[in-house]
Formats: C-alpha cells, structure tokens, sequence
C-alpha cells in the first residue's frame, strides 16, 4: 500500500507516469479519499486549489484542515470553498490533528519553504504553488528536507500545461530546427497585471524574491524545460525606474487616495465585491492592505529586468521582463541549426487573420459545438525554405488551459504517459528558481553568477 501510494504522487514528480495508478485506486484511510490540508487562503488558495478542487474533484478527495495566519480571512474561505473541515491558525497542530495525506502550500512566497519542510517532516506529500522559494538558502534547506524525507515534493506550474506551450515543446523535441543553439524571450507585463504586483507583497524583495523569482519562475521554467538542459550561468542588468519612489506622488492606498483623479493607476478595491470580501474586511487583523500605493517607497524590486543565461549543453538565452507596458503579451523565438521558430501570444499588432478558408470551415463547425475556438501561429522557419504558419488551438482561461490540464494530471489522469514531461518536480521549481536569484546576485554582484554555486545541484546538460 504505502509503495503504491508512493508510485502514485512519484508519477506527479515526473517520474516514469506509466509506472503510475489512478488516484482511485488507492484506499486512502477510512473515507477512501486523498486527505488534503490547504495552508494559505489567499486567491489562489481558495479558488484554483480550493473550490474548483472541491468541484472537480470531490469524488477522489476531501479537505480535512484549512490553515492561514489571519484567521478572519481563513473564516472566508471556509466559507467559499464550501467544505466542512475545521480550521486552524496554527499550521502543525493542523497536520497533527487532521493527518492529511497531502499539504497544498500558497502562503506568500517566502513562506513557502516552512510549510514544506515542516511538512515533509510531519510526513505528508506536499504541493508547493511556485515560486518554490525565494533565495538560496531556502532553496538548500527544501532540497535537504526532501532528500531525508521519503514522501514528494510537487511544484505547480501550469504554464507548461497550455496547448500553445506544449505544441513549442513538441517541435523543439521532434527536432524541426535542428539542434538548438540560441533563444530570445520578451514577456511584456502591462499596466493592471504588473502594477498589481507593486500594490501588495509582491514588492518586497523579502517577501517575493522581487519578479525575477516570483513571476519570471514561470518564464524560466517554460525555458529549462523548451530547451532541455538545465542552466549553468546568469548575468543579468535590473532597476526600478518607474514604479515605488519614482512616482509622482503617493498616497497610504488606492480607494482613498488623494490623487485619485490624477493618477491613471487610481483602483476602488471596495467597487470589487470578491476583492473586498477576501481582502479589505479582513485587514485589521494583520494590516495587509491589498490595495497599497504602487508609488509607496519601501518598494525595492526591479520593474525593469534583463538577463543572459549560458544552459550546460550551450544554448543561450536572451531574457527580459517589462512591467509596465501597453500590452499584455510574449514572445519567443528559438535559433538551430537548421531553422528558427517564432512564437507569440496577445501582441495587439499581431491580430491579423492568417487562417486560411479551410481552417475557417474547422473554426465553423467547431462551433457548432458551441466552443469558441481561436488560433494563434507558431512560424517555423527551416532554412532555405519558405516559412510555414502552424496554427494551435487556443483556449484563454486559466492561463491558457494550463490549469485545469494540470490539475487533471495530479488528480485524475495520473497513470496517463505525458510524452512531453509536463509535470514538475522539486529539481525543475530549483532550477527555474535559481536562475531568477542568480540574477539578483549577478545585479548585486556585477558579474556571472555560477548555478552550481547558489545550492548543491550542480547543472546537467539534459534535463
Ligand atoms: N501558478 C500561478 O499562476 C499562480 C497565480 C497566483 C498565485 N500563485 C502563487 O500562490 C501563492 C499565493 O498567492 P496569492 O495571490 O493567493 O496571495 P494572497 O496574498 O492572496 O494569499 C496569501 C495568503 O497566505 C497567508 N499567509 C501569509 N503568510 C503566512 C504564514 N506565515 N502562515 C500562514 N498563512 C500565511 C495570507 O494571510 C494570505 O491569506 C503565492 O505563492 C503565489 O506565487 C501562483
């Protein structure tokens, strides 16, 4: 029983998924449920690993403790997710008292490594929500947990998941450019997702490791694992030039600003039913007010981000991250040796129509199924050819279809094969981590930062 369960959430850290059963054939405990404690009612808590859970998934498992340092917010999202377990302001005596099988961890970031290495401890699996941490030492200290520990470690990054990234990686590994030697990658951030970064925690370097780590882990992840090697070096320029102290002017938050009308960023948190329940009516407990000035000056991460990353089989990467622009929207391009492949999701000046009028015909009938269905390209450029315009069926909620695929995969479809290795362990959340952290120490430092020197994992040149 307990090798079973083992083969089982082995598959989820992408270990061979064949050796793998459904989560349905196992018993676990008396309710013959997965037993889930949840620690972090935040958004992402109580919506994605919360209640759609509970809705897609209620047949194969049970929430047995919630967990959150404020304990009216935790009374919230009791309340939303729609699950009967009891609460707790105090993490282990949750674990001590409800034995989950499995801990979902989406605290704020760097809290992240307490929750799983106390967990593993306690002997649980656990489910981290990237970032998987926030600096080195964490990072060395959940590395050390797990490997004394006999139960997983899974991080969840749905971006992976998404048809567009997944048709990337099948035309990188069936080798249509040859070997590849190069990539360049923009992710362009506008100015209501990125601002929204610079309102709450996510403007501490203490709390988020600033967005080198807590967005651009996504970023470096698709990367590593796109490219299939891991990275060996990071150098890497950043500043702060837009938001924080260089602001015009500031105020103590949004909703009753002073300079509401002046200023384009002006957001009332309060007009936002879901916002002010899960946040505002609960800020006197511990003054995390959601709605902060994005012009506050303790700010201290970059909003402007550039790096150049050596992988260990050679590949190089271009990287940047704009946090304030027009648009929200990224784009890629991979150089081999024998062609290049471009791709591109939301550029505005992008949105002509390239489909052709069979495709059209497709797109028709499809919606007789009364699904909306959109393309977006890839080009593929071989040389001495013309180019060819792939086509992907897209789909534009949860993060481009990435999040329920990926829910599915843990939850549902474990034994399934995933022949592009979708799911990620605790080395692939290390390794997108470390080279956002390396970038910081290279900006501190003013010089190349080593991977192998940030933790003990030293860089393979296959993944
Ligand atoms: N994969 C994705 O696309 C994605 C999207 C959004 C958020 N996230 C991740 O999910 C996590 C949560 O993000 P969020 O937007 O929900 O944040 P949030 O601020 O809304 O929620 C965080 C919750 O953690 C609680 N908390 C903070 N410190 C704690 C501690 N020491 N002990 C117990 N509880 C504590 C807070 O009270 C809050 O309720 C983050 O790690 C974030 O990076 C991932």
């Amino acid at each position: 029983m307990k090798k079973s369960r083992r083969n089982f959430l082995s598959s989820i850290s992408m270990l061979a998924a064949s050796t793998a059963l459904p989560l349905h054939a196992f018993n676990f405990g008396s309710s013959k449920k997965l037993k889930i404690a949840l620690v972090g009612t935040g958004i992402r808590g109580i919506t994605f690993w919360g209640k759609r859970l509970v809705d897609q998934y209620s047949d194969i498992i049970e929430f047995v403790g919630l967990s959150d340092i404020n304990e009216s917010r935790l009374a919230y999202g009791k309340k939303y997710i729609a699950v009967s377990c009891p609460i707790f302001s105090d993490f282990e005596k949750m674990v001590k008292d409800t034995r989950p099988d499995l801990i979902i961890v989406t605290t704020k970031d760097s809290t992240h490594h307490q929750f799983i290495i106390k967990g593993l401890e306690m002997g649980c699996d656990v489910l981290t929500e990237k970032p998987l941490t926030v600096d080195e030492t964490k990072c060395q200290a959940i590395l050390d947990a797990e490997k004394k520990s006999n139960k997983n470690l899974i991080v969840g990054f749905n971006y992976r998941w998404s048809p567009y990234a997944t048709k990337i990686k099948e035309l990188l590994m069936n080798k249509t450019i040859g070997d590849l030697v190069s990539v360049d990658f923009n992710w362009y951030l506008n100015t209501y997702h990125g601002a929204s970064y610079f309102r709450r925690w996510h403007g501490e370097m203490g709390s988020s490791g600033s967005l080198w780590v807590h967005k651009a882990t996504h970023h470096f992840d698709l990367l590593n694992w796109w490219i299939d090697s891991e990275p060996n070096e990071v150098f890497a320029y950043g500043d702060l030039e837009f938001y924080g102290k260089n602001g015009p002017f500031r105020g103590d938050n949004c909703r009753n600003c002073n300079h509401a009308k002046e200023c384009d960023f002006y957001w009332d948190i309060s007009q936002d039913e879901f916002m002010k329940e899960l946040y505002v009516d609960h800020e006197h407990e511990d003054g995390y007010i959601r709605d902060n000035c994005l012009f506050r000056e303790d700010i201290d991460i970059y909003d402007k981000m550039s790096a150049q990353v050596k992988y260990a089989d050679n590949t190089t990467l271009n990287y940047s991250l704009t946090t304030y622009s027009p648009f929200e929207g990224w784009r890629v391009a991979f150089n081999g040796t024998k062609g290049r492949i471009e791709a591109s999701q939301d550029i505005p000046y992008h949105k002509i129509n390239t489909i052709s009028e069979a495709e059209k015909h497709t797109n028709e009938m499809a919606q007789t199924n009364k699904e909306e269905l959109s393309y977006e390209p890839i080009i593929m450029h071989k040389l001495w050819h013309e180019h060819e315009t792939i086509q992907v069926p897209m789909e534009k909620k949860g993060h481009g279809g990435g999040d329920k695929r990926l829910q599915d995969k843990i939850f549902k479809t474990t034994d399934t094969e995933d022949p592009y290795g979708r799911t990620a362990g605790i080395r692939d959340g290390a390794m997108s981590i470390l080279i956002g952290i390396g970038a910081r120490r290279s900006i501190e430092q003013k010089k190349v930062i080593q991977i192998s020197q940030l933790t003990d994992l030293k860089p393979q040149k296959k993944r």
